[in-house]
């Protein structure tokens, strides 16, 4: 058999270099390609960055090497003098070594070309892939990757949300994500991640390809269990018809909620802050019979000058739903539940107060906070309820263990994030949300107000300790009793004003 001749330049090391590089990258694409299909979803999540970004890179190095280190030969051939028989290449296919060149060059390029298109479209998947967006950065996504596996959205790919179908929004967001690889290998990102909420895409595109507006909703009913911060953990209840939709079903989203996004109705608002917590001018337009009404904060009027000058933006399902998967709980709301559901053991004195006063606490890492609650709560037990601590160890340690749980489930002191590092607009316990505009303060000319009426959103149906439950019905609501509160105190303060530092 002959031996397989290249031209004479290929012979360097230059190009043999390159020849190496593009092979074993090769091989090792080939290679984990076939093992991700043979042990599928349970490979690591790294893989996909290697296999369709990294070494690729490689490849495309190596192939480059080989045609530089071909000139170089050529010219420093040509310096001493070495005979080529033409400058460019002769194709004559009768000549062994041209034959063997081109066929490499040309099932090569082939070769290539398919490879590359299986790659790119493997690298489209793998950067779109909730394991690219929620973990390869993984410090700098952790809390927005938990929260989002403990929400509805699960199994709702990052992208849905945050970059939505078509090419335009697809090569935005892939140049946004430049500087963010930048910003997180230079360490020079802002902790906590401010949210994107200006640079979002409107919800029109998002959200609303899986949740239409027309889409109905009935009303709900939500049943919690408080646990008050006494030696008991006394139990408080309260259960609200939550009215999302309208009293009947035939009307539709003419009354109710969703009432704010019947596409017969616009409601419009000036935020005078970046995080949309300051809304003193409203604007609601009923489409269908043209009537508008322009509400204004009595104590915040903006002049006409600031109004002309402002962004008007007509509220979506953001506005209300802004934190649909990143809902980082605050320790009121996950102990209740970690109590309701058993994990917690209700039976421990105080352990609702105690719970809530070490969550208060900024922790620097999350792992001084691991061996914090473990050893606060069995000094505190030990000396305090010494009887009940040694006839229940289970109990407590059962305790630190969910409360450690819970704690990394909603708060990062890595990235500085809990419950209040972002507002969530659903409600008006924590944040303003709902009362944002609904605070009786938004004037009309005619002088009606958005109203904060208590039956307005929700009718408490159920309230008050088990023994004494106050009960309602859905036709006919109680008034709100705040515990602990016989004076009725609460009415004089948004619940914000003490809620927001409770915890
Ligand atoms: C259901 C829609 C949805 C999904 C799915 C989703 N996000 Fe978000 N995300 C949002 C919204 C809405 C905001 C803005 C929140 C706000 O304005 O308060 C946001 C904000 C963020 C922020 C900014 C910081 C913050 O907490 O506000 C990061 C980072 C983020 N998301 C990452 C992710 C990652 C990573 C995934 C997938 C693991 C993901 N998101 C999945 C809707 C979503
Ligand atoms: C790719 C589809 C998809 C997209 C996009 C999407 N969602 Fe969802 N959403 C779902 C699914 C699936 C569920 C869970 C189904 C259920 O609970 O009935 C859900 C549940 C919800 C719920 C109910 C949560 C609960 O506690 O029951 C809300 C609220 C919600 N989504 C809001 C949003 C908002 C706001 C956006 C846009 C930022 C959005 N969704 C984008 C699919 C989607
Ligand atoms: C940007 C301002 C704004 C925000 C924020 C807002 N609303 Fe409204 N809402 C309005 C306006 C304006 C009206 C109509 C008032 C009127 O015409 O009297 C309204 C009316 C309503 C109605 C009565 C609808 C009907 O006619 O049956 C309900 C219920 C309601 N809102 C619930 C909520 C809930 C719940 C939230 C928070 C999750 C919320 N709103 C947040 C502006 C807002
Ligand atoms: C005015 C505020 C507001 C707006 C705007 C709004 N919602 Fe809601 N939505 C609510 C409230 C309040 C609930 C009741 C659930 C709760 O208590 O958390 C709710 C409930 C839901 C639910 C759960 C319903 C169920 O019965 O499980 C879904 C899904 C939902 N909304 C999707 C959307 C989508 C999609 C949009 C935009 C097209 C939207 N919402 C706009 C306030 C709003
Ligand atoms: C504009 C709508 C709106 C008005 C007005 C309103 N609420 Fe609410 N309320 C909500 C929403 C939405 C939630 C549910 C929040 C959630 O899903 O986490 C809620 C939740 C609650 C809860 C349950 C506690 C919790 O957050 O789990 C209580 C109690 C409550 N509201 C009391 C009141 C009282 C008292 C008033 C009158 C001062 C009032 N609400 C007025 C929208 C409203
Ligand atoms: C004057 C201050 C104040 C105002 C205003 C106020 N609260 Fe409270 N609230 C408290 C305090 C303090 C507690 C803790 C009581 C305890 O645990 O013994 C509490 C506890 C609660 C609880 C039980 C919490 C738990 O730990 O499970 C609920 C529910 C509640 N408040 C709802 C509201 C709502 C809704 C509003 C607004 C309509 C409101 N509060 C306004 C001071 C206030």
């Amino acid at each position: 058999m002959k031996k397989f001749k290249l031209p004479q330049s290929y012979y360097n090391w230059t190009s043999i270099i390159g020849t190496t590089i593009a092979l074993v990258s090769l091989f090792m694409i080939v290679f984990l390609f076939v093992i991700s299909i043979l042990f599928g979803a349970g490979t690591s999540s790294y893989m996909g960055l290697v296999t369709w970004i990294v070494l690729p890179v490689f490849l495309v190095l190596g192939l480059i090497i080989i045609p530089i280190g071909m000139l170089v030969k050529r010219r420093k051939d040509k310096r001493q003098h070495v005979v080529y028989e033409k400058t460019w290449p002769k194709i004559d296919l009768n000549d062994v070594r041209t034959r063997n060149a081109t066929m490499i060059f040309g099932i090569g390029t082939v070769f290539f070309l398919l490879l590359s298109s299986v790659g790119s479209y493997e690298a489209f998947h793998y950067t779109e892939s909730v394991e690219f967006c929620g973990t390869v950065c993984h410090k700098v996504m952790k809390p927005e990757y938990v929260a989002y596996q403990n929400s509805p959205h699960a199994k709702v790919a990052c992208v849905e949300c945050h970059v939505g179908s078509g090419a335009n929004w697809y090569v935005r967001s892939k140049l946004s994500g430049l500087y963010q690889v930048y910003a997180v290998l230079a360490k020079v990102y802002p902790k906590p991640i401010p949210t994107p909420v200006s640079n979002l895409r409107p919800a029109r595109e998002t959200c609303e390809e899986c949740h239409w507006p027309e889409k109905f909703y009935s009303r709900q009913l939500v049943v919690e269990k408080h646990y008050l911060a006494d030696e008991e953990n006394t139990e408080w209840d309260i259960s609200l018809q939550m009215k999302t939709g309208p009293t009947y079903s035939a009307l539709g989203l003419q009354e109710g909620i969703h009432w704010h996004i019947n596409p017969n109705v616009k409601v419009e608002y000036i935020a005078t802050d970046t995080v949309r917590q300051n809304l003193p001018w409203v604007r609601f337009t009923n489409l269908k019979t043209g009537e508008v009404k322009v509400f204004e904060d009595e104590e915040n009027k903006l002049t006409e000058e600031q109004i002309a000058a402002a962004e008007i933006r007509e509220m979506d399902c953001m506005d209300c739903h802004n934190r649909p998967s990143h809902d980082y709980r605050p320790p009121m709301r996950f102990i209740n539940d970690a109590i309701t559901a058993g994990n917690i053991s209700k039976e421990i004195p105080e352990i609702k107060m105690k719970a809530m006063e070490i969550l208060g606490i900024d922790f620097p890492t999350t792992d001084s906070a691991m061996a914090y609650i473990e050893q606060e709560l069995n000094e505190y037990y030990s000396s305090n309820y010494e009887e009940f601590y040694s006839q229940h160890p289970d109990l407590i340690s059962a305790a630190i263990t969910n409360i450690q749980n819970e704690f990394k489930k909603n708060i990062f002191p890595e990235m500085k994030v809990r419950w209040n590092a972002y507002h969530n607009n659903i409600g008006h316990m924590e944040f303003n949300g709902c009362f944002r505009c609904h605070n009786d303060k938004h004037k009309s000319e005619r002088g009606e107000v958005i109203t904060r009426n208590c039956n307005l959103c929700h009718s408490i149906v159920a309230q008050g300790v088990p023994d004494t439950l106050q009960v309602g019905s859905i036709y006919d609501e109680l008034e709100f009793v705040h515990p602990n509160d016989p004076y009725g105190d609460w009415k004089e303060y948004l619940c914000v004003e003490c809620h927001s530092d409770l915890y």
